[in-house]
């Protein structure tokens, strides 16, 4: 049997990893600003973490939702803590794409409603409802095609008040940072419309936070830094560091039924001790502050690279938007500089680094890059 070819790969085999360090099985050592697509949240192989994992593994590794599972309470606690959501409700899955399906579900069972309001650039994942709320039609098969979802331009208050005026809405799913869609911030004052007329109409808010959230904005949840609670946040990612996990922290208007969500694997012993692990090292090390620090201090720097176009974000979740002409410079980070750096179509390197990366790995990539652009006339 061979691999269904759905990947486009770069010609390298990584076999060990630390902190912000990967290593190719040649020897060769790379700097990942990448974190495997903003997966890597504390660094690579977090020796709490690992002892953290290697500990549960001895005891209990799965059993399903029929049992009671403390673990499940334990971290419901501590992310309601560092959330600032104590009073919300948590529904652990495995995936991003599960968490947004999820949301939509609920928001759906809430009020009775389907329309959906979406994002032109959106990305919300690939399973049904979820993809068919992603703006991307290349990726949407006829059968996940709905009228469900309604497509509207991102940060445009007026269209939204239209919208939520000629139509009946459901919920209203918004990236706090877009993160496929090439980093573009959502407006403050957009997502406190949103929360208005959400309020105003019964709909639901739910604040898509698989990859702008879980600290990677320096604040928990990106969309909160407009002063505003979201009804549902959605999360996977970096809640893990690289164990599947995915959850939605839920408002307590939402009354919980037996059996309206589910699922065998969300919220088993292993997924639990990875994210518990996450956020008491995100406690221990400051890393929310530590993102804003180093965002600000890599976002001020490469604002000063004249042949960079734009660079947007907040935090460690940074876009660099580039010219046709500077395509070359995502792979020769890679493949000279030995640097893994996101990208987004058509010619944007994201950096999405472990909330932990030091300034000596920041200054590494900014002489790299600024190398890179130089070398273009
Ligand atoms: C904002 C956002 N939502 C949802 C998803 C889907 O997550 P997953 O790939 O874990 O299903 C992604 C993945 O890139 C994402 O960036």
């Amino acid at each position: 049997m061979k691999l269904f070819d759905v990947y486009p790969l770069n010609d390298v085999t990584i076999v060990k990893a630390a902190g912000s360090y990967v290593w190719g099985d040649d020897g060769t050592k790379y700097l990942d600003l990448y974190g495997g697509h903003a997966v890597i949240s504390i660094g690579h192989t977090h020796p709490h973490w690992v002892n953290r994992i290697e500990d549960q593994l001895h005891k209990i590794s799965f059993y399903s939702n029929s049992i009671k599972i403390p673990l499940q309470t334990e971290l419901a606690t501590l992310l309601g803590k560092i959330s600032g959501k104590e009073d919300y409700q948590l529904f652990l899955c495995n995936s991003g794409a599960e968490a947004n399906e999820n949301a939509l579900k609920l928001a759906s069972f809430y009020n009775g409603r389907k329309k959906i309001i979406a994002f032109s650039k959106a990305f919300h994942g690939r399973t049904s409802l979820a993809l068919a709320a992603t703006d991307n039609p290349l990726i949407i098969a006829p059968v996940n095609k709905t009228d469900h979802v309604i497509f509207l331009p991102f940060n445009d208050e007026v269209a939204l008040q239209q919208a939520f005026e000629e139509q009946e809405i459901a919920a209203v799913i918004i990236e706090g940072i877009q993160g496929v869609g090439g980093i573009n911030v959502a407006n403050h004052s957009f997502l406190r419309a949103i929360r208005s007329l959400c309020d105003t109409h019964n709909a639901v808010y739910i604040a898509d936070s698989v990859q702008c959230g879980y600290g990677r904005s320096g604040s928990f949840y990106a969309h909160d830094a407009a002063g505003v609670s979201a009804d549902i946040y959605t999360m996977a990612k970096g809640m893990g560091n690289g164990f599947p996990v995915g959850g939605i922290s839920i408002a307590p208007k939402f009354v919980a039924k037996h059996s309206m969500l589910g699922t065998t694997f969300g919220g088993n012993h292993l997924a639990c001790v990875a994210a518990l692990a996450v956020l008491e090292v995100m406690e221990k090390e400051n890393l929310m502050e530590h993102a804003t620090t180093m965002g600000d201090y890599l976002m001020g720097e490469l604002k000063k690279m004249h042949q960079i176009k734009e660079v947007r974000g907040v935090g460690l979740m940074i876009g660099i938007e580039l010219g046709d002409d500077q395509k070359a410079v995502k792979k020769n980070l890679l493949y000279k500089h030995k640097i893994f750096t996101g990208e987004a179509k058509p010619n944007v390197i994201r950096l999405l680094p472990a909330l932990n990366i030091g300034k000596v790995e920041a200054d590494l990539f900014l002489a790299a890059i600024k190398e890179e652009l130089e070398a273009i006339v």
